[in-house]
């Protein structure tokens, strides 16, 4: 389990506590400022170039210049895969405040997103039982699905992956599944600081964070965390949505 060192006192335990809130806080506003700016900046600007680069080319073809049409139509194309590439980093910069999914639809489009593009197929597994949870929740929820994934595809050359969410009694676990090549024993190094944010955002949403191997392949991480009193409710499980 990631938790503070065992030497601190509680004093300093709530100071660390207060102050990995506010850094996170800084780190998510900055990268929901630069993801928005993206968006309705750059991307809109691109799509107004590649509208006029339509009717350029168009107008090339009528006036039978079929050479410089075509050359147009090239860049239209390649305007509208880098419009779809800026919309996707976007996207993972503010994956809740763009389209305000909520957690379970964001969780589905990282994975269906990762399955389309990063060589590795994503699933996620949602819960009826899970009721709606606050914004800050679900963007620390989604930041430690969005760190397990690339980290099981980037370290664990991982060829799949499940991303599951299960609610219980007024407790939920976000459950991060890969079938990698595992923890080679350097994961506590101190080169990488992804692990280190997870356990922070475990612990601003009032829970904990666990990575461990997973029996025969692979690693899971979960996120076990307290859903709030009104939110518990009794319908069973249900697999929402696989890519
Ligand atoms: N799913 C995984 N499969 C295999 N190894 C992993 C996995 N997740 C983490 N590790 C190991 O744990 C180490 C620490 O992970 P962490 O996310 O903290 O850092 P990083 O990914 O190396 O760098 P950063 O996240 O800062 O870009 C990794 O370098 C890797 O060795
Ligand atoms: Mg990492």
């Amino acid at each position: 389990m990631l938790g503070e060192p065992a030497s601190a006192s509680v004093h300093d335990v709530g100071r660390m506590q207060i102050l990995e809130r506010e850094i996170l806080a800084i780190a998510d506003y900055e990268r929901q400022r630069l993801g928005q700016e993206l968006h309705d900046g750059l991307c809109q600007s691109l799509t107004g170039i590649a509208a006029l680069t339509v009717v350029l080319s168009r107008s090339l073809a009528a006036n039978a210049e079929p050479g410089p049409a075509a050359a147009a139509a090239e860049i239209v194309r390649l305007l509208n895969e880098t419009i779809g590439e800026a919309r996707d980093l976007a996207h993972g910069l503010c994956p809740v405040g763009l389209n305000g999914a909520g957690l379970v639809g964001t969780l589905d489009s990282l994975a269906r997103n990762v399955s389309r593009g990063q060589g590795a197929f994503c699933s996620f597994v949602g819960d009826r039982r899970c009721p709606e949870l606050r914004p800050e929740t679900t963007a620390h929820l989604v930041r430690i699905a969005q760190e397990a994934v690339r980290n099981a595809i980037t370290h664990g050359r991982a060829g799949e992956i499940e991303i599951r969410l299960a609610c219980a009694d007024g407790a939920a676990s976000l459950s991060i599944r890969d079938n990698g090549v595992g923890l080679l024993g350097q994961r506590r190094g101190d080169s990488g600081i992804g692990l280190h944010t997870m356990g922070y955002r475990a612990r601003a949403i009032g829970g904990s964070l666990e990575i461990a191997p997973q029996p025969g392949r692979g690693v899971v991480v979960t996120c076990a965390f307290p859903l709030p009193s009104s939110d518990k409710s009794t319908e069973g499980a249900n697999n929402v949505r696989g890519p």
